[in-house]
């Protein structure tokens, strides 16, 4: 059967933004993670902490971190690349942080300039620290379907980096479809490996980006195969700069929708959610990708 309660994880303000052209202003994000917690949105991924030539769009990670603080530590999760990523998040006073691992050679060399070995290099200092700092560390992996340059991913390979990031302790393993061309008896099948590899649903997240207009069928299967956890940008704003073809991720309000109508619990008010993307959607000079903000915002 299907759960009572998923935990929607909502990372419109650093997917979403990340790929947009312009750079929004501070106070325009600021507002934007706080409408999102306003509409009762459990985790709001905040922003990353990468090398800001790399991502201008984010290069106010620490300012925007300062400017929502309200107590010691920070409560929304950021992305973290490198140690260098790892230490100006401590600085700001982050307790949630995110590595980003790619199951291919060409996504780790675009996106992290290094390999599917090097990466965990890389990382395996990140999550030690962090996780010796008191944070908690989620764990991404890319690219778990299809790459554009190298086409259809090998499943196994996907569990194997997975298993390396929970090895070195990453408490939480988000499976990303970058580009948005699986299916959901791959989905299906890939959650499969992974508890035959001993790693149990309730450690999973999906992040489904909605390029072939796949992302809620492949929710439906799986929340069949057991996970609770997902992924989703509000509006479905979307996209990482060096992934060929990325499109927006699942929009926060087509998932909303969805799971009231199959009584899943998800604690989110949708109407405050649809107002946030429509007023995002007009900062940035945007019809709303989504299909439902489009339908209840009147845009
Ligand atoms: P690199 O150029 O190889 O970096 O980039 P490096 O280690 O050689 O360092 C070069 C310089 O950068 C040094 O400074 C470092 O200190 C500095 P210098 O000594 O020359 O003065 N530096 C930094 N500065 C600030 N913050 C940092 C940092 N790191 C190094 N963190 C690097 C390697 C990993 C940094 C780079 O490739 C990078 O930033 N990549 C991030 C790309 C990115 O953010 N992509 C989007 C997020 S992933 C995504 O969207 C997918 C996801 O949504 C899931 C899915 O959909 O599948 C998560
Ligand atoms: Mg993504």
């Amino acid at each position: 059967g299907l759960p009572d309660r998923v935990t929607i994880y909502e990372v419109g303000p650093r997917d979403g933004l990340q790929n947009e052209k312009t750079v929004v202003p501070l106070d325009v994000k600021a507002a934007f993670v706080r409408r999102l917690v306003a509409a009762g949105l459990p985790v709001v991924e905040a922003t990353s902490f990468v090398h800001p030539r790399w991502v201008p769009q984010l290069a106010d990670a620490a300012e925007l971190v300062e400017e929502l603080a309200e107590g010691p530590t920070f409560p929304h999760p950021v992305l973290v690349p490198n140690e260098r990523g790892l230490h100006r998040a401590l600085e700001a006073g982050c307790a949630h942080v995110a590595v980003f691992a790619s199951a291919t050679e060409t996504f780790a060399a675009r996106n992290l300039n290094s390999t599917v070995a090097d990466q965990m290099t890389m990382f395996a200092p990140v999550v030690r620290r962090a996780l010796d700092a008191g944070a908690d560390v989620r764990a991404y992996v890319s690219m778990c379907f299809g790459d554009p340059w190298e086409g259809p991913v090998d499943p196994d390979a996907v569990v194997r980096v997975g298993c390396e990031l929970l090895e070195l302790g990453a408490t939480q393993l988000s499976l990303g479809d970058t580009i948005g061309v699986g299916t959901a008896g791959q989905v299906g099948d890939l959650v499969r490996r992974f508890g035959a590899a001993g790693v149990g649903a309730d450690r999973l997240a999906l992040h489904f980006h909605d390029t072939y207009g796949q992302a809620l069928t492949n929710v439906h299967a799986a929340l069949q195969a057991g996970v609770t956890t997902f992924d989703a940008s509000a509006g479905g704003l979307g996209g990482c700069p060096y992934a060929r073809s990325a499109t927006g991720n699942l929009a926060t309000e087509d998932l909303v929708w969805f799971l009231t109508g199959l009584g899943i619990g998800h604690g989110v008010d949708l109407d405050a959610l649809v107002a946030t993307s429509t007023w995002m959607a007009e900062r940035l000079g945007k019809t709303p990708a989504s299909a439902v903000v489009r339908a209840l915002g009147g845009a």
